[in-house]
């Protein structure tokens, strides 16, 4: 069963008439909303706000633990992760849509593994290619179903947030070969690796980062606020190709 893990601005991405709200509790504490499942064309489908209902928490205090544990919990076999990014790269112009294939992690001080030691076993997950490939190709072939142009290819780098960055950072993270910048990768990504759910990130470039084009000497917040409703549309098309899709 898909999953969409839904990011800001688009937790009104489908009008879900036969949704049910599902309340789970984790090991980890408690996710950050409802798991609401509904069908989507014709599919069953699991979402998950991940700022809470409401958007109340920031990224760096969502319980990505909760959040990834109560989805396998309820029946997930893959997640999509819905998020706004900043753009880096000179294509990552604000209202592209994106399929990372890259992370790069700045996070810290979050809750980043479910293997923490505590059954007194360490592991490893192998991560080189942090997302799962068939479901990037499976989101790149319901973009280019429905038309939606989307950038195949892209290093996100992860921050801590929630402030926005400087100009210097972007500079760095440019060094370092990120192409868009956003504060909620990780550790989801990591941790849904760990329990083997297939993950993938549908990124919609909200701004031009950090000292970038028309963030050359301040971001533009309210600019930020129309680009997603301008992207909401287009990313609802891409998750309805996607869930449509037999699986
Ligand atoms: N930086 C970090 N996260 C973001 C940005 C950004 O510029 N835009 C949207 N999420």
């Amino acid at each position: 069963m898909l999953a969409i893990i839904g990011g800001s601005g688009v937790g009104q991405l489908f009008d879900l008439p036969d949704r049910r709200r599902r309340i789970i509790r984790t090991p980890y504490g408690d996710p950050s909303a409802p798991i609401v499942v509904a069908s989507v064309a014709g599919q069953k489908t699991l979402f998950l706000a991940r700022h809470g209902s409401g958007h109340v928490l920031p990224p760096h205090r969502i319980n990505y633990r909760a959040n990834i544990y109560a989805l396998k919990e309820a029946g997930a076999t893959a997640i999509v992760a819905l998020a706004s990014v900043g753009g880096i790269a000179p294509d990552a112009v604000p209202g592209v849509i994106a399929v990372p294939h890259q992370i790069l992690d700045y996070t810290h001080g979050r809750e980043a593994t479910f293997f923490d030691g505590a059954d007194r076993v360490v592991r490893h997950v192998d991560f080189t290619e942090p997302y799962d490939a068939s479901l990037r190709r499976r989101l790149l072939d319901a973009a280019a179903t429905v038309g939606e142009a989307v950038l195949d290819r892209g290093v996100y780098a992860a921050t801590q947030g929630p402030r926005l960055e400087t100009a210097a950072e972007i500079i760095r993270l440019r060094q370092d070969g990120a192409t868009l910048v956003g504060m909620t990768g990780m550790p989801e990504a990591v941790l849904a690796r760990e329990l083997e759910l297939p993950y993938a990130h549908l990124c919609f470039v909200v701004n031009w980062a950090a000292g970038l084009g028309d963030s050359a000497s301040a971001i533009d917040l309210a600019a930020i606020d129309r680009t997603i409703v301008g992207c909401v549309e287009r990313v609802r098309r891409v998750i309805l190709a996607l869930a449509g899709e037999s699986t």
